[in-house]
């Protein structure tokens, strides 16, 4: 099996659907109370031609996309309060769930982590949402540590 991980392009978009509605439909599974199961890709579309963010695909054969990676880059705003940095942040990564455990998913968090790092960012953060068992196994044994807790109790 051959992977080729690349920037995405627009007229990737359409090919890109199932890949983003396997992580709409697992963040509406364990978190129905944040996220639904829309099938849009608003959020994609967004990232083409901002030069902060980047999308990049995994495509095995030609034009068959397995999954993606969208990162941004921001700055602390110049607050007395804050140290100073640029950080990326992994905004969406999902394999197809056939093609996970065959390292695509590390293959493409390299990738974005180098980019990021060519654009001046000194730390990759990302949000894991509780439950999501397979992203922390993950991220955990890519060297990622938890830096804060978000807590919640319903009103
Ligand atoms: C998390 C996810 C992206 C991992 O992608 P993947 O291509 O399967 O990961 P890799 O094959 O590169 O795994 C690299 C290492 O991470 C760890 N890992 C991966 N999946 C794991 C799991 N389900 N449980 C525990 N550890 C896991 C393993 O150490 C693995 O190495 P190994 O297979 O040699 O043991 C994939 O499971 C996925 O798409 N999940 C649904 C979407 C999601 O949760 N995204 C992240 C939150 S935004």
């Amino acid at each position: 099996m051959r992977i080729r991980v690349r920037t995405a392009t627009r007229s990737d978009l359409p090919l890109l659907a199932p890949v983003c509605q396997t992580l709409d439909r697992l963040h509406a599974r364990i978190h129905p109370d944040f996220f639904r199961a829309s099938g849009t890709l608003q959020e994609l579309s967004h990232t083409f031609g901002q030069p902060n963010q980047t999308l990049l695909v995994a495509e095995l054969d030609e034009k068959r996309m397995v999954g993606l990676i969208r990162t941004t880059l921001s700055d602390t705003p110049p607050r007395p309060v804050l140290a100073p940095a640029r950080r990326a942040k992994i905004e969406e990564l999902v394999i197809l769930p056939r093609f996970r455990r065959r390292g695509i998913g590390r293959q493409l968090l390299t990738a974005a982590a180098s980019w990021a790092k060519a654009a001046g960012a000194s730390q990759l953060i990302l949000t894991v949402w509780t439950n999501n068992r397979a992203a922390e196994g993950f991220y955990c044994s890519l060297g990622y540590r938890p830096i804060s807790q978000a807590l919640a109790k319903n009103l």
